[in-house]
C-alpha cells in the first residue's frame, strides 16, 4: 500500500466520522425511555396540568424538545431523558435564564415557575 492511498483511507475514515457524528446529533432517538416513576406528592395532577400550559404559554416549546408537550424545537437541549433535570435545578434556569435561555423571573409568578419545573422534571421521565 502506497504512502497516498493510506492518506486518503484516513481522509475517508475522517469523514465518515463527520457524517456520522452530525446525523447522530440531528437523529435523536426517542426510544429507550426509563420506565415511568410514580409521581411524588407534590406533583400532582393540577400542579402538572397547570405546568404544561406554562410551558406551552410561555414559549418553551419553540426553543426546547419535549414528547409530552408536543415540543420540538431545537435551541436549548431537549429534556426527554435529560439526566440534569431536578425541581431545583429547573426553577433555577427558568428564574435566571443560562446563555441564550433567557430569565423569567420577572415574567412568572413562583407559583408558575414551580408548577413548570414540576411538569418538566416529570415529563421529561416518560
Ligand atoms: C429562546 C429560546 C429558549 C426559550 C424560550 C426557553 N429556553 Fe430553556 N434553554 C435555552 C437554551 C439555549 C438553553 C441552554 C443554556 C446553556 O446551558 O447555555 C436552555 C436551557 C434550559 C434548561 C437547562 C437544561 C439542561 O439540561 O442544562 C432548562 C431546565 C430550561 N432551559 C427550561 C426552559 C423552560 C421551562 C422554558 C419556558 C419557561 C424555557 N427553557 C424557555 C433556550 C430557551
Amino acid at each position: 500500500m502506497s504512502v497516498t492511498s493510506a492518506a486518503g483511507a484516513a481522509r475517508l475514515g475522517l469523514a465518515t466520522f463527520c457524517v456520522a457524528t452530525a446525523m447522530a446529533m440531528i437523529g435523536q432517538p426517542a426510544a429507550a425511555q426509563p420506565a415511568p416513576q410514580a409521581p411524588s406528592a407534590t406533583d400532582d395532577a393540577a400542579k402538572l396540568a397547570k405546568g404544561r400550559d406554562v410551558f406551552n404559554n410561555y414559549g418553551c416549546a419553540s426553543c426546547h424538545t419535549l414528547a409530552d408537550a408536543g415540543a420540538t424545537g431545537g435551541v436549548g437541549p431537549s429534556f426527554d431523558g435529560d439526566p440534569n433535570l431536578s425541581h431545583d435545578f429547573v426553577v433555577d434556569r427558568v428564574t435566571n435564564g443560562q446563555g441564550p435561555m433567557p430569565s423569567f423571573g420577572g415574567q412568572m409568578t413562583p407559583e408558575e415557575i414551580d408548577a413548570v419545573a414540576a411538569y418538566v422534571v416529570h415529563a421529561a421521565k416518560k
